[in-house]
């Protein structure tokens, strides 16, 4: 049966490890000059309801890294929004690439696509969640760890407004175990539908999550504080007026705020950020701010992810993947051409 990923709901802590892992190890293969070529005459098919920088980049370097090819399907090019429904759409492109990424304004056109393409179909962002930014924030947090802890250990703080980043944090990091918080004003914190899928996560992880509206209770020991833009992208989008009306000052991520934290703290964001608005730029310049880092592990995670779905010799998910997974890359790494 072939495998989606929309949503970390369908994957299990030990993958999503693995992922990472896998995600590091083509890491730093490739930062020693060995390209490995998983993904040969494999083709990309990229679909862009809105615009990106980092995802779009990512899977297009990914796949001309890995020996792939990538094409980029952009809103009024192809017949998706005309008069083309989703389906035929999904059902023609399986017969055209090897996979298929979706950023979509609703988050029903990339389950639809998933259902409908034979093909595995990433979910590159819609308006319920992004999961493949929290991939890359978890390999950006594995490779951040305060010394002697591990991510169990972490306590994770998204400041400001319940976007789909803030949702797909809490996601990875209550599957993770790690302890989640959103600290932001009511109205935009994280809903019913969220919390349901956290205390489901806990329950399994031992992870903990708290919604609050209470600074120091939020900040205090935080080992990495991570904010978003405070204007839902999709729904209820606010005017500037409005945003700073809600959020503005005591949302904004300052160096008073960092100074509550653990003096450990590293600061995150999915970028891009609105500088003087959810972060100042004298957090985000920070020596403690891990952005670019953060922005560089989309491709990370981005090519584990492809060559997960991708190549078959690598496609295994069981819990005792961990330890058979080093030698079954470095057996895929030696069988295949290297380029330097
Ligand atoms: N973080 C993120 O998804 O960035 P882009 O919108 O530039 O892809």
């Amino acid at each position: 049966m072939k495998k989606d990923y929309i949503d970390t709901k369908n994957y299990t802590k030990e993958e999503l490890l693995y992922l990472v892992d896998l995600g590091l190890k083509l890491k730093q293969s490739i930062k020693d000059g060995h390209y490995p070529q998983l993904l040969k005459n494999k083709s990309l098919g990229m679909i862009f309801e809105q615009s990106s920088t980092r995802t779009r980049v990512s899977f297009e370097t990914a796949m001309t890294q890995l020996g792939g090819h990538a094409q980029y399907l952009a809103p009024g090019q192809i017949q998706l929004g005309g008069h083309e429904s989703v389906g035929d759409t999904a059902r023609v492109l399986s017969r055209l690439v090897d996979i298929l990424m979706a950023r979509v304004e609703r988050h029903g056109t990339v389950t639809e696509l998933a259902e409908t393409a034979s093909i595995p179909v990433i979910n590159a962002m819609s308006d319920y969640n992004h999961p493949t930014q929290e991939l890359g924030d978890l390999t950006t947090m594995v490779e951040h760890l305060p010394k002697g802890k591990k991510l169990e250990d972490c306590k994770v703080v998204f400041v400001g407004d319940a976007t789909q980043v803030c949702a797909s944090l809490m996601f990875v990091t209550t599957k993770i175990g790690m302890n989640f918080v959103q600290y932001g004003p009511k109205g935009f914190q994280l809903r019913e539908e969220h919390i349901k899928i956290a205390e489901e996560n806990c329950k399994v992880s031992g992870g903990s999550f708290l919604i609050t509206e209470d600074e120091d209770e939020a900040i205090k020991d935080a080992d990495f504080i991570y904010t978003d833009v405070w204007y839902g992208l999709y729904e209820a989008e606010l005017s500037e007026e409005e945003r700073m009306k809600t959020f503005y000052p005591k949302y904004q991520v300052d160096a008073a705020m960092i100074a509550k934290a653990a003096p450990t703290v590293k600061f995150m964001h999915c970028l891009p950020a609105t500088r003087g608005e959810e972060v100042t730029d004298e957090v985000l310049d920070a020596d403690y701010s891990v952005v670019i880092d953060e922005a560089g592990n989309r491709l990370t995670s981005i090519r584990a992810l492809l060559v997960h779905l991708l190549a078959p010799t690598c496609n295994y998910s069981s819990q005792d993947a961990g330890a058979k997974y080093d030698a079954e890359l470095e057996l895929m790494i030696r069988n295949h051409p290297v380029s330097k």
